[in-house]
């Protein structure tokens, strides 16, 4: 047998392919890192956002690669194939179980952070977006040119453009505007060919498959065409929590049916977190957090709040009105907003900042009853750390057919569940626990949540629920992980996938599979 990769040959093989296919063999020695170059490990840990995938016993990528030009991205493609070395794309890293950057096989980081270009077209109301700006990037750029344009993604601005938006992206702005991906009109896309498509060159198969199926399984996004949408000079945001003494259990029974069903403009986030009563002493609780951003003004949520949602018993001074920029500073670091921070700081890439974490997901059809909700306290009291982030559906989520794009899940959904825990404790003992008690938790809310599949969202990224390990059952394990992040669209995407890259390049541990 041929004796395994070493960065260094790789390195050697790779420098001289990428130099005959780019034909400019400057910059190339800047960009191409080998475990040698004494920059190699901080390339590395800057977009690492889950030090739970950062022990020391994790396979380091033989080189990292970060192109400054798409040419570059192409040579890439071809020269790794060429080598027959599976690469990992990486645009901010911020894929929960690290698929962007770690893999058990020798593999190449194709790290898209330097192709961050946001170039915003206010006449026309779009924007060309490179995969590896971050959100706060793209907002930062629309809010630059316009005080009443916005475009609806997540609430985190270090998340990545690239693995966001293929894998579908939500925001506060999805029961107006729908996901991210229902609001792009092009893409370019390098394939495994090594050729650059746009919209019309790659055809209305492969840009819908872009739009939610998940980027790594068919070629490389460079860049998404946005459509911006309209916001309000004035949008109102606030939170309102009460513990279970203060009626936790009434205000969650009441959110259920509320928070899917009002006025498209609000947006009203549900998180419940185990905490220390600071009422009875000793005693542990349940606090549920209600936090909005509403298209409006404050007295028109206010009232609409007193009439739809009383138990929630939001006043004039609970609310902020600030501009949509605003918005989003506060969404992301409510501490910082009231410390005054300005748009500016949504261009900090906060690099090598990392804390350990797990998430899962799940989607909600029916209500959850008071009896259920009440012995869902217990569990979380009893687990002790894992908590729960509802985010509300309706509005334009359930006017767009679930076959639109390859994200399924639209009308019939009231809410979707993340579970969350994050923590700091390095030692292997405090990763056990806490991945034990998200599991018991995921395990305990079967009879709650969807069923036949049992549905979960790709941008979530779960390992639990499958893996493919490339083998001669690996049509059947993508299955398992496929219809639970797709539904029906999983056959499609997998009709897409034998069409454009039917050798598998482009795989990881959870990408659409080939049948054999
Ligand atoms: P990363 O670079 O890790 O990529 C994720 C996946 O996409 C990997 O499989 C990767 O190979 C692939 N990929 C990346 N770039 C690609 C490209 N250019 N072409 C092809 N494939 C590519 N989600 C959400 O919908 N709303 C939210 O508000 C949030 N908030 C949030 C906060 C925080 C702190 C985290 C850590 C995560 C979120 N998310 C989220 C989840 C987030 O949307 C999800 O992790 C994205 O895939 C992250 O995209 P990145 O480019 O940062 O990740």
């Amino acid at each position: 047998a041929a004796p395994p990769p070493t960065s260094q040959s790789v390195y050697d093989t790779f420098l001289l392919c990428l130099t005959k296919q780019t034909k400019s063999p400057t910059q190339l020695n800047d960009i191409v890192f080998s475990q040698t170059n004494p920059s190699f490990s901080s390339v590395l840990q800057n977009y690492i956002r889950n030090s739970r995938l950062n022990t020391t016993s994790t396979l380091k990528p033989l080189i990292i690669v970060t192109p400054l030009k798409k040419s570059h991205v192409q040579g890439v493609v071809i020269c790794a194939k060429s080598i027959g070395i599976q690469i990992k794309i990486r645009s901010g890293g911020h894929d929960y179980e690290g698929l962007s950057y770690i893999s058990d096989k020798p593999f190449i980081i194709l790290d898209l952070f330097n192709l961050n270009n946001v170039s915003v077209d206010i006449e026309k109301q779009t924007a060309v977006i490179q995969a590896g700006a971050t959100l706060g990037e793209v907002y930062y750029r629309i809010w630059e040119k316009s005080k009443v344009h916005g475009f609806p993604a997540g609430v985190c601005p270090t998340v990545g453009v690239g693995g966001h938006i293929s894998g579908a992206g939500y925001g506060n702005m999805v029961r107006k505007y729908g996901l991210s991906v229902d609001n792009v009109i092009d893409a370019q896309v390098v394939d495994v060919k090594g050729i650059l498509l746009d919209r019309k060159s790659m055809g209305e198969d492969l840009f819908w498959a872009i739009r939610g199926g998940g980027g790594a399984s068919f070629g490389v996004v460079l860049s998404y065409t946005i459509k911006l949408v309209p916001v309000p000079e004035t949008v109102t945001v606030f939170r309102v929590m009460k513990t279970l003494e203060e009626n936790a259990t009434d205000l969650v029974v009441e959110w259920q049916k509320v928070a899917p069903t009002t006025d498209d403009r609000l947006f009203m986030r549900l998180l419940l977190q185990p905490v220390t009563s600071t009422t009875v002493e000793g005693n542990k609780t349940v606090r549920a957090s209600v936090v909005a951003l509403f298209l409006g003004g404050a007295d028109e949520v206010v009232s609409l709040m007193g009439k739809e949602f009383p138990t929630l018993g939001l006043k004039k001074e609970n609310c902020n009105e600030t501009s949509w920029i605003g918005s989003v500073l506060w969404w992301s670091d409510n501490d910082a907003f009231n410390n005054g921070a300005k748009p500016k700081t949504l261009l900090d890439r906060k690099l090598n900042s990392a804390r350990f974490g797990k998430r899962k997901s799940d989607y909600v059809q029916k209500p959850i009853s008071r009896d259920g909700l009440e012995g869902i306290w217990k569990k979380l009291i009893e687990q002790g750390k894992v908590g729960f982030v509802f985010n509300p559906y309706g509005g334009k989520m359930a006017q767009i057919a679930s076959d639109a794009t390859p994200f399924p899940h639209r009308a019939g959904n009231l809410f979707k569940m993340q579970y969350s825990v994050t923590w700091d404790d390095p030692s292997e003992a405090a990763t056990q626990n806490f991945l034990t008690q998200a599991r018991k938790l995921y395990s305990y809310m079967t009879p709650f949540v969807s069923q036949n599949p049992r549905s979960a969202y790709l941008n979530y990224r779960d390992l639990d629920i499958g893996i493919n390990h490339f083998g001669a059952n690996s049509f059947e394990e993508g299955q398992v992980y496929g219809t639970k992040y797709f539904n029906n669209n999983f056959d499609r995407l997998v009709k897409i996938k034998a069409a454009v890259d039917p050798e598998n390049f482009f795989r990881n541990e959870q990408s659409i599979p080939v049948k054999a």
